[in-house]
């Protein structure tokens, strides 16, 4: 039977679009639709430019029933945050047990927790002075990037990286292993 995918993103949208672009002409893997929590944001040109549909939520709406219940309408077998920014209720892990994963872009269990995201990672790595970084897949549990981790690869660094030439090795790292290690953890 055919799985069925929803992506969570805030932002500029480039995972999303690479895991949609994956899986477009794939008949065991569809991407049933994005949900995002900002306006404007870059992912709903993306999900457009495919056909995908794509819903804007307001941060409320997570709070209350309202994104549960659409998500347990379209009964997922996977929710993939592709840069998603706000924190996931309690409720959505119980609901869905080990079928939300996330792509944090450092090696956890280092640079995760509040106020870990985007930029904000890598200006940390680039004061720390260490010389990699790297991706982390993994589940989502009621704790910001504490479930279990699914894959993890690394990437160089040298004094000469900034936090922008990190994000760039990042995000490069991000698309070429998200769509694969979604399409592995669906066969399983
Ligand atoms: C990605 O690098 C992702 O790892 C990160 O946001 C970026 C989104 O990029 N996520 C986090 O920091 C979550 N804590 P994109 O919008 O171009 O896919």
């Amino acid at each position: 039977m055919q799985k069925k995918i929803i992506i969570l993103a805030s932002g500029n949208g480039s995972n999303a679009e690479k895991i949609i672009d994956f899986f477009e002409s794939s008949s065991a893997v569809k991407v049933l639709s994005v949900i995002s929590n900002k306006q404007g944001a870059g992912v709903f040109e993306r999900a457009k430019k495919f056909e995908v549909p794509s819903v804007l939520f307001k941060k409320k709406s997570f709070e209350t029933n309202e994104v549960l219940s659409y998500l347990e309408e379209l009964k997922p077998d996977l929710i993939v945050l592709a840069g998603f920014l706000l924190k996931i209720p309690k409720e959505f892990v119980l609901k869905f047990p080990n079928k939300i994963i996330n792509i944090h872009p450092a090696l956890l269990p280092k640079y995760g927790g509040k106020g870990m995201y985007g930029s904000n990672v890598h200006k940390a790595v680039k004061e720390s002075g260490d010389l990699k970084t790297g991706i982390t897949i993994h589940y989502v549990n009621e704790n910001y990037d504490e479930g279990a981790i699914i894959f993890q690869a690394e990437v160089g660094l040298d004094a000469s990286d900034t936090p922008e030439t990190i994000a760039t090795k990042v995000h490069a790292l991000e698309h070429q292993h998200f769509p694969q290690v979604i399409h592995q953890i669906l066969r399983k």
